[in-house]
C-alpha cells in the first residue's frame, strides 16, 4: 500500500497525570474508537507512565543523565505519528502541567501534522483548556481540527463499562476523526510530495 493512503498512525497524547485521575476512562473510550476504524491505529501514550523531566538543559548543552532515556520513551513515538489526539482534562482554566511539558521537549516532531482534541472537566468540559492547546500547537506548525468533543462533569456521563452514557458523543466522536483523517491524509499526501517548510 502507498504510504499515502496506509492506515494513518495516531498518537493519543493522555494529559493527565494525576493521581485518581479519571482520564484514563476517557482516553481508553477514545482509542477504542480509533481501533474501530480501517483507516486508522492508535498508539496511546500516557504521560504518567512515560514521565519526562521537567529541566531542560541549556542551549547548547547535554540534558543531564536519564532525560535521553526518559525521551526515548516518547519522542519516536511522537515521530512516527502522522496525526495527534490530545486527551486533557482543564485545570485552572488550562491544561495540565505535564502535557505542556511533554509538547515543549518537542518541536519538528509536531510539524505539518494535525491535532484534535477531546477534553473534560468540571463545569466548563475543558474547553478553556484546548483553546490554550490550539495557540500553543499553532507556533509549533501543527494544525488543529475545528470539532472536540468535550465532557462536563465527565464522571457523570460514562457508565461502569467506560462507555458514554450518551450516544451523541460516539457521534461527535466519529465527526472528529473523520475530519483528522481528512487532514491526515491531506498533510501527509503533501509531505510526501514537498518537504514541510516550518
Ligand atoms: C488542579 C485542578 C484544577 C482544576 N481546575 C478546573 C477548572 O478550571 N475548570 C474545570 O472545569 N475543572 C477543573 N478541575 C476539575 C478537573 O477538570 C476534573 O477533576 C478532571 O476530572 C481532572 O482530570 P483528571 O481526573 O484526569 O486529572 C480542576 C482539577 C484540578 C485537580
Amino acid at each position: 500500500m502507498p504510504a499515502t493512503t496506509a492506515p494513518l498512525h495516531v498518537a493519543v497524547l493522555a494529559g493527565s497525570t494525576r493521581e485518581g485521575r479519571f482520564g484514563p476512562v476517557v482516553t481508553k473510550w477514545l482509542s477504542g474508537h480509533i481501533e474501530q476504524r480501517h483507516d486508522m491505529s492508535a498508539d496511546v501514550i500516557d504521560l504518567a507512565e512515560t514521565p519526562l523531566p521537567t529541566v531542560f538543559p541549556a542551549f547548547g548543552r547535554q540534558p543531564p543523565p536519564g532525560t535521553e532515556e526518559a525521551l526515548a520513551l516518547v519522542t519516536p513515538r511522537l515521530a512516527a505519528a502522522d496525526a495527534f489526539v490530545f486527551v486533557t482534562p482543564e485545570y485552572n482554566h488550562s491544561y495540565p502541567a505535564p502535557l505542556k511539558n511533554a509538547i515543549d521537549w518537542h518541536n519538528e516532531q509536531w510539524h505539518g501534522k494535525p491535532v484534535a482534541f477531546v477534553s473534560y472537566g468540571g463545569l466548563s468540559g475543558g474547553l478553556r483548556a484546548v483553546e490554550h492547546l490550539r495557540v500553543v500547537m499553532a507556533e509549533l506548525n501543527a494544525t488543529t481540527i475545528r470539532n472536540t468533543v468535550s465532557f462536563h462533569e465527565a464522571w457523570s456521563r460514562f457508565d461502569e463499562s467506560g462507555a458514554v452514557k450518551d450516544p451523541a458523543a460516539d457521534t461527535s466522536a466519529k465527526a472528529l476523526l473523520d475530519q483528522l483523517a481528512w487532514w491526515g491524509h491531506a498533510l501527509r499526501t503533501a509531505k510526501a510530495l514537498h518537504s514541510y517548510v516550518a
